[in-house]
C-alpha cells in the first residue's frame, strides 16, 4: 500500500457512489473501521462503482417495466457487487431480487448472514456451479464481475436461457480457448500466424473468446457493447461486454460466428452451451 492510494476520512468519502453508505462498505471490509481504504479495497470499490454506475440504465428499465425484476451475479464470491447494487437500487426502490451464485460454500454463508444482519431481505444465495444453478426461470438482468475462465461462459448461457433483457459480463483469465488453438488442426492460413506462439495464442484466445461471446450475444438477439469497466490501473482485467435484448436471434451472427471458430479451428465452451449439436472443427476432440 502506498501512500497515495491510501484514502482516509473525507477522501475516502469521496470516493463513494451517491446513495452509498459507509455502513454497508464497512460490513464488506471494503471500507477500515475508521473509513479508510487501502489500495486493493480502493481498486475493488472503484471497479464495482463503476460497473453500478454503467448498469443503472439496465437495472432502471427492468425495475420501471416489472414488478420484481430479478437480478443474477454469478460467480459472486464476497458478493460485493450484488450488496452495492441492492443498496444503490433494489433498496431504493423497493422490489426486485438479488440472486447470488458461487461455488464456495464458505463465501455463500458469511454473505447470506450479512444479507440477513442488514436486513436486505431480497437477496438470495446459491451455493452451486453456475452451470448447475437454478435461479428463476425468468430473470431479467445477468452480471458476472471476473467469473474464472469458462465460467463467463456459464453466466452468458444463463442469461441467454433464462431471458435476461440484460448482461454485462466483466471476463476474468481465459485458458479454454487458447489450449484449443494448440490443438488446431487446419486453421485458416492467415488466422494461423496469429496464433503460432504460446504468448499470442494466450492474448489471441482470449480476445478470440470474447469475440465469440459478443457474437452469441448477437446472435441471441442482443445488441451488444463492448468498453472498458475502469482504467487500466486498477485491473488488467478490463473488458466490459454489455447486452441489451432487441430482438428474437439474429441469423447473420450466428453464420458468422460459425465462420469464424470454423477459421480459427476452435469450439469455446458458450457455442457449445448454445448449439450443442453443432461439429467441432476438424481435428478438434471436444469431451464437454
Ligand atoms: C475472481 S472471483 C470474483 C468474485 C466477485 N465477482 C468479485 O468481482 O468480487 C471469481 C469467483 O467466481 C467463483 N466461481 C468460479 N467459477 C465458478 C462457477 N463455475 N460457478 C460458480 N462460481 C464460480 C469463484 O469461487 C470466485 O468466488
Amino acid at each position: 500500500m502506498t501512500g497515495r492510494t491510501q484514502k482516509k476520512g473525507a477522501e475516502a468519502a469521496r470516493e463513494l457512489a451517491p446513495g452509498q453508505s459507509p455502513e454497508l462498505l464497512k460490513a464488506l471490509h471494503i471500507l477500515t473501521r475508521d473509513g479508510q481504504l487501502n489500495a486493493d479495497s480502493l481498486r475493488k470499490l472503484k471497479q464495482v462503482n463503476h460497473l453500478a454506475r454503467l448498469l443503472a440504465p439496465a437495472i432502471e428499465d427492468v425495475l420501471a417495466r416489472f414488478g420484481d425484476p430479478v437480478l443474477v451475479d454469478c460467480g459472486a464470491g464476497k458478493s460485493y457487487l450484488g450488496f452495492v447494487l441492492y443498496e444503490l437500487f433494489l433498496a431504493a426502490a423497493g422490489k426486485g431480487t438479488l440472486h447470488a451464485i458461487e461455488s464456495r460454500a464458505e463465501l455463500v454463508e458469511k454473505a447470506r448472514a450479512l444479507a440477513t444482519r442488514l436486513g436486505f431481505g431480497r437477496m438470495a444465495f446459491e451455493q452451486a456451479e453456475i452451470g448447475a444453478a437454478r435461479p428463476p426461470p425468468r430473470v431479467h438482468l445477468v452480471t458476472a464481475l471476473h467469473a474464472c475462465d469458462t465460467a463467463t461462459d456459464d453466466a452468458l448461457a444463463l442469461a441467454i436461457r433464462h431471458g435476461a433483457d440484460h448482461v454485462a459480463v466483466v471476463p476474468c483469465c481465459q485458458a479454454e480457448v487458447a489450449e484449443q488453438l494448440h490443438r488446431a488442426e487446419a486453421p485458416a492460413p492467415l488466422l494461423a500466424s496469429l496464433f503460432e506462439h504460446a504468448w499470442h495464442r494466450r492474448e489471441f484466445g482470449s480476445h478470440l473468446t470474447n469475440v465469440v461471446r459478443a457474437l452469441a450475444l448477437e446472435a441471441s438477439g442482443y445488441s451488444v457493447t463492448v468498453t472498458e469497466l475502469a482504467g487500466w490501473e486498477h485491473s488488467l482485467k478490463n473488458e466490459l461486454i454489455l447486452g441489451k435484448k432487441v430482438r428474437a436471434s439474429d441469423g447473420k451472427a450466428r453464420e458468422r460466428l460459425f465462420a469464424l471458430c470454423e477459421a480459427a479451428g476452435v469450439k469455446p465452451k458458450l457455442v457449445r452451451l448454445l448449439w450443442p449439436a453443432r461439429p467441432a472443427p476438424a481435428g478438434l476432440a471436444m469431451d464437454g
